[in-house]
């Protein structure tokens, strides 16, 4: 197998694949990944102080699977000495930089397996019954052979249609490295658009590290939406939510979007939301008002021209802002194998929505001209729902992946027209 990504999804797979040829001696796995980040990172640019996981600890990349796994995050805590003293915090939400350290420990047990720096730029066809990887490393290239290929490159991060980002001018997923490289000195207003919950962090950490700065949040809704992680709604991220979903009728899959979009999306968790209130309220209460909330208001595009930003606003108050920096918050789109699958995409049947169509198992539906098989781990949100870019149901898909990968070896590949239960 060969794994492109080696974030938390190919993290826990890796993780999977070593318990089960622990299990199975003789019907081992051999599995390698590449990944383009020079060394293991998940989101860094957004690791700011005192943000928390979304997600209880429980749901680590092994725990679901297997309780018993010795890279489970309770196993971690263990590992490094803090268990009692993780216990006695009585929270279910480790910070973001505790659960990054924790995923640093577990990828640190595979360096045999993986390569950093190496991105994969191409998937081909090479008979009878394998895929060819083509991978960058520096500028040399390679191709590497594999039955089985998981891709799980991750969310992409989205822009409005006529922004570009430059050095005044950025997407969250750049945050802390363009913010320190700026120079503070001569930054006196700031804006921050988008209503979710990197909006609201960004805004918050602005506040506090730019003490004389005006802070603009540019917010679409009536003020931000709080993020439903109550038990009924937080139902479904289960395991058992993906079969519910996967065989659902569309009406069905429907209801699920509409009724469960504010679990995940354009929506903050409790704290942060109460925290950006009160710190509006106290500035009112002082007479000193630097935080704004421009409520109702979208951002059609920027005008730049060296050290002036323009923003321009839709629907609000006020038809234009004037900053020294704009963060767009502005979300991501799912993970997309089409890039990568280059001129074998045109072997992988769409939907009527021109998604690609995936089996229950994660395994990309192709004609007979694809050999091998292609897994995706994100990207997946049209069959398998809402948990598909998120972490709640890692160790369970990666287990899910495995066990197909075993159970393939060494079957005839069925051709599309045969394939039943699937979208
Ligand atoms: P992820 O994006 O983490 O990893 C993909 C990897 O593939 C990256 O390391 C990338 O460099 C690599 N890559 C991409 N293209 C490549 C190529 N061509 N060749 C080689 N490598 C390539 N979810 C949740 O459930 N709870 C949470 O608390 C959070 N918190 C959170 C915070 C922030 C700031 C964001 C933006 C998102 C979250 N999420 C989340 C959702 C998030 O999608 C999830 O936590 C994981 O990152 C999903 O892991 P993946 O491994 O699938 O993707
Ligand atoms: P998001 O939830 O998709 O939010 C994007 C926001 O941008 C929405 O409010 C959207 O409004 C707004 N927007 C888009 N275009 C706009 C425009 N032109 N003008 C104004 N606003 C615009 O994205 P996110 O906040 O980055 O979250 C993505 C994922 O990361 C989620 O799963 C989230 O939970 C996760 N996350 C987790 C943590 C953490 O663990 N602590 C931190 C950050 C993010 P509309 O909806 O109206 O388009």
């Amino acid at each position: 197998m060969v794994g492109i990504g080696f974030g938390p999804s190919n993290l826990s797979l890796a993780v999977a694949i070593e318990e089960h040829n622990t299990r199975s001696p003789e019907k081992p796995v051999r599995a390698v990944f590449f990944e383009r980040q020079k060394e293991f990172g998940w989101h860094r640019n957004m690791l700011l102080p005192a943000t928390t996981m979304q997600i209880p600890f429980l749901k680590d990349i092994a725990t679901f699977r297997n309780p018993l796994s010795p890279y489970s995050f309770v196993a971690y805590l263990h590992a490094v000495g803090r268990l009692v003293g993780f216990v006695n915090n009585q929270t279910f939400f480790p910070t973001r930089l505790e659960f990054h350290q924790y995923l640093e420990w577990a990828a640190a047990h595979f360096t045999d397996r993986v390569s950093y720096g190496a991105e994969a730029v191409g998937l081909y066809a090479a008979a009878p019954d394998h895929l060819e990887v083509e991978v960058r490393e520096d500028a040399v290239r390679r191709r590497f052979r594999a039955r089985n290929v998981v891709l799980s490159t991750g969310l992409v991060p989205r822009m409005p249609a006529d922004v570009t980002c430059d050095e005044r001018v950025w997407h969250s997923s750049r945050f802390l490295t363009e913010f320190d490289r700026l120079d503070r000195a001569g930054v006196r207003s700031v804006a921050v658009v988008g209503a979710g919950q990197s909006a609201a962090e960004i805004t918050r950490y602005l506040h506090d590290e730019l003490p004389s700065a005006h802070v603009y949040a540019v917010v679409p809704s009536y003020g931000y939406a709080l993020a439903d992680d109550t038990p009924f709604a937080n139902q479904v991220f289960d395991p058992a939510a993906v079969d519910d979903y996967y065989f659902a009728s569309d009406q069905s899959r429907q209801a699920f979007w509409d009724y469960h979009r504010n679990t995940n999306y354009s929506v903050v968790d409790d704290d942060v939301l109460r925290d950006l209130y009160r710190r509006g309220y106290d500035e009112d209460v002082r007479g000193d008002r630097r935080l704004h909330f421009l409520n109702l208001t979208r951002v059609s595009e920027v005008k730049r021209s060296g050290d002036d930003t323009r923003v321009l606003l839709m629907t609000g108050a006020r038809p234009e802002l004037e900053v020294d920096l704009c963060v767009f918050a502005t979300g991501y789109a799912a993970m997309e194998p089409t890039g990568l699958l280059g001129d074998l995409d045109r072997y992988c049947p769409r939907d009527e929505a021109g998604h690609h169509r995936v089996e229950r198992d994660y395994r990309l539906i192709t004609g007979s001209e694809v050999p091998g098989a292609i897994y995706l781990q994100g990207g997946t949100e049209h069959t398998h729902g809402l948990s598909s870019s998120l972490l709640s149901n890692v160790a369970v898909r990666s287990g899910e992946i495995t066990d197909s990968v075993v159970a393939r070896h060494r079957t005839e590949r069925r051709p599309v027209s045969s394939v039943i239960r699937s979208r």
